[in-house]
């Protein structure tokens, strides 16, 4: 493994929802969803991702994202470099405290006939917790509505 990404060596491998993430916003219906996450590398100073979503009950495919994680040598400091299935692009950067990344974004791009409303702002944080579960929560501000918590769920890793 390439020494720059060591610190993010705890994100690596297959990671499913153990129960239903939580998602909900004012403007829309709550849900319920499984994911999954990969994290691997090829040897780069960079993680590559994949996350899939479903349906809870009808397993139906949902949001999909796929990018690469970076880090600054010699400190802390992350990038998260994302597209999602919906049309938006986006940068995040952020700091790793020993297990857990706080990420926010940084740039945010679409395509030109995205739904509205349209995505301003994303906050995210990836977290191992005590009990071995990996837990990500998602907040995000849209044009009509100021940050706030869309996403939160858990998982446990499958290899
Ligand atoms: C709705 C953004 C991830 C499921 C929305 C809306 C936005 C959005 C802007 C519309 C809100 C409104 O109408 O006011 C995002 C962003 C994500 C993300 C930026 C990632 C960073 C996910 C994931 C799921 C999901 C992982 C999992 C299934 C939904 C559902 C709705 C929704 C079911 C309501 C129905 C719909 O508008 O399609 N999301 N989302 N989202 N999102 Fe997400």
């Amino acid at each position: 493994m390439n020494p720059t990404i060591l610190p993010l060596d705890w994100l690596l491998g297959t990671w499913q929802s153990d129960e239903p993430g939580e998602g909900c916003f004012p403007t829309i219906k709550p849900f319920r969803y499984f994911e999954t996450l990969q994290f691997s590398h090829v040897g780069q100073p960079v993680v590559n991702f994949s996350f899939n979503a479903f349906h809870a009950d009808s397993k139906k495919p949902l949001h999909r994202e796929c990018g690469f994680i970076r880090m600054q040598p010699g400190t802390n400091k992350v990038a998260f470099i994302v597209a999602q299935n919906s049309g938006l692009v986006e940068i995040e950067e952020g700091e790793l405290t020993g297990q857990q990344l706080n990420l926010r974004s940084h740039a945010i791009a679409r395509i030109s006939f995205a739904k509205e409303p349209h995505v301003k702002e994303i906050s995210r944080v990836f977290q191992l917790r005590a009990d071995g579960k990996l837990e990500q929560r998602v907040s995000m501000a849209t044009d009509t509505q100021p940050l706030m918590e869309h996403l939160r769920i858990t998982y446990i890793r499958s290899s």
